[in-house]
């Protein structure tokens, strides 16, 4: 199979990732900051590296503030529920993945104000213009992905970043599709909590996120054992124990510092220029068919992530996404978990078709997607042509 599903889980995973992972289960099979025994301390020991590891990769404030989540929805919904409450104020772009959108709407409910930014297409300035007109007196923070899991669009990180420094408010970056392609620095950007997948763009098993938090959260939405303060009925106040209640995914966590190993051993810069080349490629080559509609202009560095949606003739995108499935391609149709950006594009009653690359993608694979279009247009005339 030819899989170019990479924006929902990266496939395959490195070996290394696969050998970190199994070595975990041989070597130290333990609950980390449980118990004093050697093998408990040694899978701390391992933890608190790989949190070092992760710190300096973004670029975070101190090892502490790295927290290790079940998935980057969870860090998204302890942030947004840990800081926001009746009466503050929310902006949130247009383009957001339901893992902000609907803890949004569940915080609307109970008296938080949300607003929406426009984003505009190609033009940093005016999207950020977006966001600057709607700060008001109570705004508390600003949350946004840093790039469209549906097209790919980046969002001017750095420059909502300032921003927010500037009126003194908080900033919540969704980086499910760019951590580990494109570089991300806290400091630099801004950035107070930062929300990372890292079974994408880091290749590390599903079941894992990763919150970065510049801050301590007000409110937790789960509490329990930390093996720390057990005497204490309230949930403990330092991070990370305050946000990491049951016991930690070992080898996933070990899964991440392998892939972030791997990333780096790669470059960011290779491998941002490798995907983005393979999704220039794509576009070229769907631009010039006839019954095919793309969403964005030409992916361009630092505009876009490898991220590419379109759409065959009249069909729908998953009856496109079945067709390439029986020629063994892997994409996803559909709305992405995003019907924000898919009300953006006018694509909320037949979705998108889907491709993201990864480092193992080939230029022959991409050929070979495009040859596999070119046949299902083909043998699909009774479809209304564009
Ligand atoms: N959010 C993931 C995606 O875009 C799962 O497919």
């Amino acid at each position: 199979m030819i899989y170019l599903d990479n924006a929902a889980t990266s496939s395959p995973k490195p070996q290394t990732v696969i050998k970190a992972v199994e070595r975990s289960l041989r070597e130290f099979c333990a609950n980390p900051g449980r118990s004093g025994h050697d093998l408990s301390q040694r899978a701390a020991l391992e933890i608190y590296e790989c949190r070092k590891k992760v710190c300096e990769f973004f670029n975070g404030p101190s090892e502490d503030k790295v927290i290790f989540t079940p998935n980057c929805t969870h860090s998204l919904n302890y942030v947004l529920k840990g800081l926001l409450s009746p009466g503050d104020h929310v902006i949130a772009s247009s383009m957001e993945h339901n893992a902000v959108a609907r803890p949004l709407h569940q915080l609307a409910k109970q008296g938080v104000e949300v607003d929406v930014a426009e984003v505009i297409f190609d033009d940093m300035d005016a999207t950020l213009r977006s966001f600057g007109a709607l700060i008001q007196h109570n705004t508390k923070l600003i949350v946004c992905t840093h790039a469209s899991n549906v097209t790919g669009m980046v969002l001017p990180i750095k420059e909502i970043g300032a921003l927010c420094r500037q009126y003194g408010i908080l900033f919540v970056v969704d980086a499910a599709q760019t951590a580990g392609i494109i570089d991300i620095d806290m400091e630099d950007m801004n950035i107070d909590f930062l929300c990372i997948a890292p079974h994408k763009g880091l290749y590390a098993p599903m079941g894992t996120g990763i919150l970065i938090a510049r801050s301590n959260l007000p409110k937790t939405v789960i509490e329990g054992g930390t093996g720390t303060m057990s005497i204490e009925i309230e949930q403990p106040e330092d991070l990370p124990e305050r946000l990491e209640s049951g016991t930690l995914n070992l080898p996933g966590i070990m899964g991440i510092s392998a892939g972030i190993d791997f990333v780096k051993s790669k470059t960011l810069d290779r491998i941002y220029n490798h995907e983005l080349k393979l999704m220039q490629m794509l576009y070229d080559a769907l631009e010039s068919l006839p019954n095919i509609r793309l969403y964005t202009s030409r992916p361009q560095k630092d505009l876009y992530a490898p991220v590419l949606s379109f759409n065959i003739g009249g069909m729908t995108s998953g009856e496109a996404a079945s067709k390439l499935n029986n020629y063994g391609i892997a994409v996803r149709a559909g709305l992405h978990c995003a019907p924000m950006a898919h009300k953006r594009i006018g694509t909320l009653d037949i979705g998108t078709v889907r491709v993201c690359p990864s480092v193992f993608t080939s230029p022959n694979h991409i050929h070979e997607l495009v040859n596999v279009i070119k046949r299902i247009i083909h043998s699909s005339k009774n479809y209304y042509i564009y």
